[in-house]
């Protein structure tokens, strides 16, 4: 073999060389161990002392030649690869980042800081009861006594008994005599929160729901006062003219009490499925603080009176956005979720 093409051969592939991985091969290919150097030298080996001399040398120098371009080119290989890292790896922070997901309040969350904002505008405060009540609170500080109908575990009362005689509290009312006791008239305060019934769950019953208790204490309160406080925040929630009316109604705590209707949103009165044709639909339970309940939050029934109210949040709720499942507020369904 001629060493002149050799030399050639070499140097047309050096200049042909891309990446590192291709000069790795290069270098084995002619200067390693059983490389196209090395077979040279074994050839040359047999040639005369003279000729010898003069090839060898030019071999040598040759190859000495090719390593140190190798390693330069190793060298700026490495160079060129970490700047490329470098690049890949850059981080811009002046790009604008991935935006997160982020979810939303539950729609009766909503409905009840809507409420409770409502409320706040006309001087109530927002205090807030508890779900696990003594009996005495739930029932016989509210003149509801021993053996009343609505003390019952089933059928009337829906009462969930805990062990050791406490009561899920059936009504937000448990909070009234509680803040009779704490406060100093003028009281006016809401107790928004959980109330738990015993009941077969369908489109319009859940053993969970929320309600919102209104309480008003004061030297000269009247039915009218009621009246006007509950249609006022009735159209704030509903943002129209509202048309309430009150019916003569029984609970033990209130007297006179009375059922709260509202004429219908949906047919304005002339009866539709919504309000089962009768152009009103019933909206809260409210009275007059019955002087029992007075006296048993501490305080003198003649010189103090009151009234109060039991509204619950999952009906409006329903009655402003068209909802026709009241299980559909604790099913987790985000399609359902996603509307508000
Ligand atoms: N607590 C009653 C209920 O749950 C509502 C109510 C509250 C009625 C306050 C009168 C006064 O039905």
């Amino acid at each position: 073999m001629d060493f002149s093409e050799l030399k050639n051969n070499a140097e047309k592939e050096l200049e042909k060389i891309i990446d590192s991985k291709e000069l790795k091969g290069f270098s084995d290919k002619y200067l390693g161990k059983k490389g196209e150097i090395r077979k040279f030298f074994s050839f040359v080996k047999d040639l005369a002392l003279e000729e010898k001399k003069v090839l060898g040398q030019e071999i040598n120098e040759f190859a000495e030649r090719l390593e140190s371009k190798v390693a330069e080119m190793e060298r700026e290989m490495k160079v060129a690869d970490t700047k490329d890292k470098e690049e890949n790896e850059k981080i811009d922070v002046t790009l604008s980042g991935e935006k997160i997901e982020t979810g939303h309040l539950h729609p009766m969350t909503q409905v009840r800081r809507e409420m409770e904002n409502i409320f706040q505008l006309m001087g109530f405060t927002v205090v807030e009861g508890q779900e696990i009540e003594d009996e005495w609170h739930n029932f016989d500080a509210l003149n509801i006594p021993e053996g009343h109908p609505a003390r019952d575990a089933l059928s009337l009362g829906k009462t969930f008994y805990l062990k050791g005689g406490n009561v899920l509290r059936t009504q937000t009312s448990s909070a009234q005599v509680r803040y009779m006791k704490k406060m100093k008239p003028p009281i006016r305060i809401i107790v928004p929160g959980r109330v738990y019934r015993y009941e077969t769950t369908d489109a319009s019953h859940e053993i969970n729901f929320y309600q919102i208790e209104g309480l008003l204490v004061d030297e000269d309160v009247s039915v009218a006062n009621l009246k006007a406080v509950l249609q006022r925040f009735l159209q704030e929630f509903f943002q129209r003219e509202v048309e309430i009316r009150l019916r003569p109604s029984y609970f033990p705590f209130t007297e006179p009490s009375f059922e709260v209707d509202m004429l219908c949103t949906v047919c304005n009165g002339k009866g539709c499925s919504a309000c089962k044709r009768t152009g009103w639909v019933e909206i809260l339970g409210a009275g007059m603080v019955h002087p029992n309940v007075i006296k048993n939050g501490g305080l003198d029934p003649k010189r103090y009176k009151g009234f109060a109210f039991g509204l619950s949040i999952d009906r409006p709720t329903m009655m402003k956005y068209r909802i026709n499942d009241v299980r559909l507020f604790h099913s987790g369904n985000l399609k359902f979720l996603k509307q508000f």
